[in-house]
């Protein structure tokens, strides 16, 4: 949940010199921003430092990071889609692996190393806004509109990110979080019918990879009944349901992970501390627990209040990586 970026000061002091896309594209820099947090707070996982939407330019579809993201020429009608590089993506990609192998060789088996993607319609969605979106008017008027035509775009993208998956993992990842960030665009029915299929085999032709795959998906309680029986090893779950309910409905026998407010970091650490340990103590009744954010961390936290919550988690949950 960028537990590497602009809230840690010796991030800022490498963007201050380099571009976002340059720390993305430098092996040996990702790297470093990788441990960033590890190095710090002594988290028990890194997440590659990176971004779902990275893999865009592979296809012809540049991404500035400004440092909301922005595609310049969004991707609205059949000839949009279908003059993209589908096909030869791989040819574009090797410097998301070479960063990869950077930071396995520079945690030299400390902690595990999360590769990740956008899931197919948070990925879709930010090429046919031509960006963020509140709405998402574009996307959907796409799928209502076109359906056959959204479809064969999803499609595309999932074979892509299937193949990006699986560069990772030859590479070196040991775990894949797959980021469905928005999919409370979409009614339950509609994600039903236009999104869940692709979700679903994103997720079948990743299970071969043989690395466990972490589902987040950020939206409501129907979206997360909807992706609980894909077969994600692990499902993340965002911070607006309460982990208790949200283990009601998706069932004890899976793997959770999250799900603090990351806002809950803006205040006082006895604050920090009651969220934690209530979201330790939901979380012992799921087969298994990940500690996590249920969302993206502010970059004003102060990073005093992150390792005050690692204490926390840590120590209600029998010490690094026991127990959760
Ligand atoms: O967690 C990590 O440390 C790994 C790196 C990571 C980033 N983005 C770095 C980043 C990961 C896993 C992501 C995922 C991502 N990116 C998602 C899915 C998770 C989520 O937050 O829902 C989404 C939707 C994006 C798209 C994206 N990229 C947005 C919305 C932004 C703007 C963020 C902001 O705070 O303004 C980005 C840019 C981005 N990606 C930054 C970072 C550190 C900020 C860029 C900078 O440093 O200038």
């Amino acid at each position: 949940m960028r537990q590497a970026g602009r809230y840690l000061p010796e991030y800022r002091e490498l963007r201050a010199r380099v571009t976002f896309e340059e720390l993305c594209r430098s092996p040996e820099l990702c790297a470093q921003v990788t441990l960033q947090p590890i190095d710090r707070f002594g988290l028990d996982a890194a997440i590659l430092f990176s971004d779902i939407l990275v893999v865009l330019d592979a296809i012809g579809v540049p991404v500035a990071f400004n440092p909301a993201p922005q595609v310049a020429t969004p991707v609205r009608c059949a000839a949009d889609v279908d003059g993209l590089r589908w096909g030869r993506a791989e040819d574009h990609l090797g410097f998301v692996y070479d960063a990869v192998k950077a930071c396995k060789r520079a945690l030299a088996g400390r902690v595990p190393l999360i590769g990740f993607c956008g899931a197919p319609m948070t990925t879709a969605s930010y090429m046919i806004e031509g960006g963020g979106s509140r709405e998402f008017e574009h996307t959907k008027a796409m799928a209502f509109t076109e359906p056959a035509l959204f479809g064969r775009m999803l499609e595309r993208i999932t074979t892509l990110l299937v193949e990006y998956l699986a560069g990772q993992v030859d590479a070196g990842v040991d775990a894949l979080q797959i980021f469905e960030s928005w999919g409370a665009a979409f009614a339950p029915d509609d994600y039903r019918v236009h999104v869940l299929p692709h979700l679903r085999r994103l997720v079948a032709e990743c299970k071969p990879l043989g690395v466990p795959i972490i589902l987040f998906v950020r939206g409501n309680a129907s979206l997360l009944t909807q992706v609980a029986d894909l077969g994600a090893d692990v499902l993340g779950v965002d911070w607006s349901i309460d982990l208790g309910d949200a283990i009601d409905v998706v069932g004890a026998h899976q793997v959770v992970q999250g799900n603090l407010d990351p806002l809950a970091l803006l205040g006082p650490e006895a604050l920090v501390t009651a969220k934690a340990e209530h979201i330790v103590a939901a979380g012992r009744r799921a087969r298994a627990h990940i500690f996590n954010l249920g969302h993206g961390i502010s970059r004003h936290t102060d990073p005093d209040r992150v390792r005050h919550l690692v204490e926390v988690v840590h120590q209600s949950s029998g010490g690094a990586s026991g127990g959760a």
